[in-house]
């Protein structure tokens, strides 16, 4: 009984999350183009017939949150866990900021920082206000509002499109049963502001967590939200994905989401050689991103319409990238392929070592 009840609940959550996501697109395109008009628009419509589909996977992908949390992969509480402060505290935000963001679209301008913030060091392809977002990631107001923008993306289901890794990833972790989990080593590499690090330390409690990312602001909001937690504080540490300061075979797993359709190819190769060095034979790598063209072609339009809409201009390429081939160039093997809703997930395993190599 109460299970149902619980269930039920979660349903509903998810819709109120579905319906509030649908309006707050629906109203802001609306005044977007009666205020900012776009010059010229290359965005497709999306065929009844494609919709429906989406709605399905979304319904699907909402059945496996409950059904992994139900089978102990999370606790069930982790399925209602939302950020309601910065929701009332920061969501008025996201209407103010939006004039500036139309402005940049229409402008085609993607490369707009404030003068008072300092862009020396960073790579210069993340130097860009992907969305047309203000400061990119490199501003606090940026990192207070990611959240609540990637959820009105999705729909309200980027917390259960993450979750999608834990399942994984604890079967991963099987091969390190004797040791202690309080010496499993985990890093989610592009934390942002610490979102799985939060859901993997409510799947896997006792285990060390790392995270890195290139943006100051972002940690610092990972910091805040995984300060409140009951958990001992992850390292966090500034770093680019493509030069990891950790020594070779340090951790036990290695995670990354929403990262890979940010980066352009060359970088995506070194990321993943970086996750290979750093992963302990046996051990593993997931990565989650969007998904990809060849395994999702029925929802081409909305891949199409992604990069019109908002500025991702490394998207085109990685919706036809072949990551399982880059995953073994790279030495990972045993890679599969998982798909759920709008995001696809790759598992890698790096080789554990073998004796005849030990004693070559
Ligand atoms: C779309 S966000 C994803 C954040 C987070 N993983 C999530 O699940 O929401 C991309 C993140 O990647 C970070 N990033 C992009 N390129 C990076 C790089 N080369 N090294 C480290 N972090 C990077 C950005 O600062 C940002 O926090």
């Amino acid at each position: 009984m109460t299970e149902t009840l619980t269930r039920l609940a979660y349903q509903a959550f998810q819709q109120s999350k579905i319906s509030f996501g649908l309006a707050h697109k629906t109203l802001s395109y609306r005044l977007r183009d009666l205020i900012a008009p776009l010059k010229e628009s290359s965005i497709k419509p999306i065929a009844n017939e494609v919709l429906s589909k989406l709605r399905a996977k979304l319904a699907q992908l909402i059945e496996t949150d409950w059904q992994d949390a139900e089978r102990g992969i999370y606790p069930v509480s982790l399925l209602f866990d939302n950020p309601w402060e910065d929701f009332f505290r920061y969501y008025p935000m996201i209407w103010l900021d939006m004039p500036q963001i139309w402005e940049r679209a229409k402008q085609k301008q993607h490369q707009d920082f404030s003068s008072n913030l300092d862009t020396s060091g960073y790579p210069s392809y993340y130097l860009q206000n992907f969305h047309y977002q203000t400061n990119g990631y490199l501003s606090d107001l940026s990192a207070n509002l990611y959240d609540l923008q990637v959820e009105i993306l999705f729909n309200g289901s980027a917390d259960a499109m993450r979750r999608r890794i834990l399942a994984p990833l604890k079967r991963g972790l099987q091969s390190f049963v004797t040791i202690p989990l309080k010496q499993i080593r985990i890093l989610d590499v592009a934390c942002g502001t610490g979102r799985t690090l939060k859901l993997i330390s409510s799947a896997v409690p006792e285990v060390a967590l790392f995270g890195t990312d290139l943006s100051p602001a972002y940690l610092r909001k990972a910091n805040q939200l995984l300060s409140l937690g009951p958990i001992d504080l992850p390292q966090l540490l500034q770093a680019n994905a493509e030069e990891l300061p950790y020594i070779d075979n340090y951790f036990h797993a290695v995670t990354s989401v929403f990262l890979f359709h940010e980066l352009p190819p060359d970088a995506r190769q070194n990321v993943i050689e970086q996750c290979f060095r750093v992963t302990q034979p046996g051990g593993l790598f997931i990565i989650c991103d969007s998904i990809q063209m060849s395994d999702s072609p029925e929802m081409a339009p909305m891949m199409e319409n992604f990069p019109a809409m908002f500025h991702e201009p490394y998207y085109r390429h990685y919706v036809t990238d072949d990551l399982v081939e880059r995953l073994h160039r790279a030495g990972f093997e045993q890679v599969t392929t998982e798909m759920h809703f709008m995001s696809k997930y790759w598992i890698a395993h790096k080789p554990k070592i073998s004796l005849s190599s030990v004693n070559s």
